[in-house]
């Protein structure tokens, strides 16, 4: 058996704060115990320290603790696309993103990549992530590995895309179902891994392939749905000319069975009340991704109306169209966007759609997301005090709400001191 102790402030949200005031437990002085990769106990120093024998303690002072960040939508491949001047969806896509993608026919590039990627992740203190990959199996094949490698809780899929995208980055209906299968049977829950059927969106998809993935999802319980929809107004009407006799965009994903509690839709941007309460009725989850649709002028999503239909909601980076791999940062991102609809996202808000709320999207809540005894033990150790900046206006806060707030505008993976994943560190700052 291995134990290890940490003593620094601890932080975890244990529901939406939102619905329930009591939901962040918070600890001034706390301690974390890890047993064999697992949660051992959460809570006040003073309350555990009897319990804890002969557990060397490691003292942290100056430092919070908290679950490991939650990305509920990413792009592997995109790493290096991100800050690409001056697009919008469709043209970005064309311009930057297909080309970029190409590239990942060769299993070497893939496999470096994914490295880059898995990197960034724990550089931020991302933990656990839903990722596109694209069309190419090998390029979900060199994510899995590279995950089962660092034994990171990560989601994944080969995207589908028949229609509507150079050639060199197009499977068809028979081949996106066989890479599709074959790539459930070999990674589903291998290691912490998981599958997500990722048809690209309606755009890229022929009636024929969403049915076809709506057929693999509902043949298999355990895999998720993840792909885009209502971004960007382009891509509105182009989902619209391509689908005439659907009433809206996601008329067209509920039509093939696409719309479920399984399912994951990125951005979400330009939904009515009426598709978010079909979205809730669905039991289905959005990505909020704000960095993503700021920088390719998407528009602002309206968190406010996503909660109050009752949709869940997470956070997501969308690299490489978003600009950051911190959920830190997408949680003063999200907002900014807030801010410019008139609506101010609360902190602690923030912080539970970074961890809990992206857990629960993912459906890994059982496993991660807190750190409530039990748990796999994913966690950060951020550093207060990492500027000198961040160091003097965090002195100077005067609640949790103020200090997370803080971390949201002032922080970034300088604060990352160390990223632990079941209990084994697999980040240290300086070391990347
Ligand atoms: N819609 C379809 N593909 C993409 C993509 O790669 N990024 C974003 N942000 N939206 C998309
Ligand atoms: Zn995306």
């Amino acid at each position: 058996m291995t134990r290890q102790a940490y003593r620094a402030a601890l932080l975890h949200a244990l529901d939406d704060p939102s619905r329930s005031p009591d939901a962040v437990d918070y600890h001034a002085d706390g301690l974390l115990i890890v047993e064999d990769g697992h949660v051992a106990a959460f809570g006040a120093y003073a309350d555990l320290a009897a319990s804890l024998g002969d557990t060397p303690v490691e003292p942290l002072p100056g430092r919070l603790i908290t679950p490991g960040f939650v990305d509920a939508h990413v792009h592997y491949p995109q790493v290096d696309v991100m800050a690409a001047w001056g697009a919008q969806l469709l043209d970005w896509l064309h311009t930057h993103t297909f080309p970029t993608e190409q590239a990942f026919a060769d299993s070497a590039h893939a496999d470096a990549v994914a490295q880059v990627f898995l990197d960034q992740l724990l550089a931020n203190g991302t933990t656990s992530a839903l990722a596109f990959c694209t069309v190419h199996k090998t390029s979900a094949e060199a994510l899995f590995e590279a995950a089962l490698a660092r034994n990171m809780r990560l989601i994944a899929g080969k995207v589908l895309m028949d229609v509507n995208a150079p050639d060199g980055l197009t499977d068809t209906v028979e081949t996106g179902r066989a890479d599709t299968e074959a790539l459930i049977r070999a990674w589903r829950n291998k290691g912490r891994l998981g599958y997500a059927i990722t048809p690209r969106f309606a755009v890229t998809s022929s009636d024929a392939q969403l049915a076809m993935a709506g057929e693999v999802l509902a043949a298999n319980p355990d895999v998720l749905l993840h792909t885009h929809m209502s971004e960007n107004t382009g891509e509105i009407a182009e989902v619209a000319r391509l689908f005439p006799r659907d009433r809206d965009y996601l008329a067209v994903y509920e039509r093939h069975g696409l719309v479920g509690p399984r399912s994951v839709f990125a951005h979400c941007v330009h939904c009515d009340d009426e598709a978010f309460r079909r979205l809730a009725k669905a039991g289905a989850s959005v990505a909020f991704c704000p960095s993503s649709n700021m920088l390719l002028g998407s528009g602002l999503f309206s968190l406010k109306q996503a909660c109050a239909q009752g949709v869940s909601t997470a956070l997501g980076t969308d690299v490489g169209a978003g600009g950051s791999f911190s959920l830190l940062q997408m949680m003063g991102e999200a907002y900014k966007v807030g801010q410019l609809r008139g609506d101010a996202l609360d902190p602690l808000h923030a912080f539970y759609l970074a961890t809990l709320a992206g857990a629960r999207a993912l459906h890994i809540d059982d496993k991660v997301g807190n750190l409530t005894p039990g748990k796999e033990a994913d966690f950060v150790v951020l550093d207060l005090a990492a500027t000198p900046l961040l160091a003097r206006r965090a002195a100077s806060t005067r609640s949790l709400a103020e200090t997370l707030f803080v971390l949201a505008v002032l922080a970034d993976d300088r604060a990352v001191e160390r990223t632990y994943v079941m209990g084994d560190l697999a980040h240290a700052r300086g070391s990347t």
